[in-house]
């Protein structure tokens, strides 16, 4: 079985292809090009899908643990949870406004470029947070029995996007994500 910092790296590691993909999407709408709104979209509704109902439970589980073992995390910690939950609902809010373009909705286009433009700057500074204060942390100091209580609380979830049983619901965007990372 994968250890879980590994998974924990990995699952960031996708997150941020997301992000960098959604980044060259708001990108070309800066460069007055057409951004592939439906994609965008399937970036957001997986990060909600996914790692607001998987990730995020399971981190809030595993944080709580190592801010028992670690007091001198309580404060870093708090944020991070705090985090998760404007995460939710910055994500939820620029869903809605994908939605409403994708629906020819009246909404600036500006609106959701900036709302997404905040989500992205937002999310990168969690996650880089993450991996440079509260993996090492959590590798040093959570116990077999930690982790096997945080699997216990939030049972992983299988993932639609880069797991093996993938649906094909997140076909295109499956296909876009490779692709650019075999140009990278
Ligand atoms: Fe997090
Ligand atoms: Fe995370």
């Amino acid at each position: 079985m994968i250890d879980p910092i590994t998974a924990w790296h990995g699952e960031h590691a996708r997150f941020t292809q997301l992000l960098d993909f959604l980044e060259k999407q708001v990108a070309a709408f800066h460069a007055g090009e057409h951004p592939n709104y439906e994609l965008m979209r399937d970036v957001i509704y997986y990060l909600r899908h996914f790692a607001d109902r998987f990730h995020h439970p399971r981190e809030d589980a595993a944080f709580t643990r190592l801010a028992e073992r670690d007091p001198g995390m309580r404060y870093p910690i708090n944020r991070l949870l705090q985090e998760h939950r404007v995460i939710a609902v910055a994500g939820e809010e620029l869903l809605k406004h994908l939605d409403d373009i994708l629906e020819d909705a009246v909404i600036a286009r500006e609106t959701v470029e900036t709302a997404a433009a905040t989500y992205l700057t937002y999310y990168r500074h969690h996650l880089a947070k993450e991996e440079a204060e509260v993996l090492p942390r959590a590798a040093q100091v959570l116990t077999q029995r930690d982790w096997t209580a945080v699997a216990a609380a939030v049972p992983a979830g299988s993932d639609p996007l880069f797991g093996d049983d993938a649906g094909a619901r997140y076909r295109e965007l499956r296909k876009q994500i490779m692709l650019e990372a075999r140009a990278a």
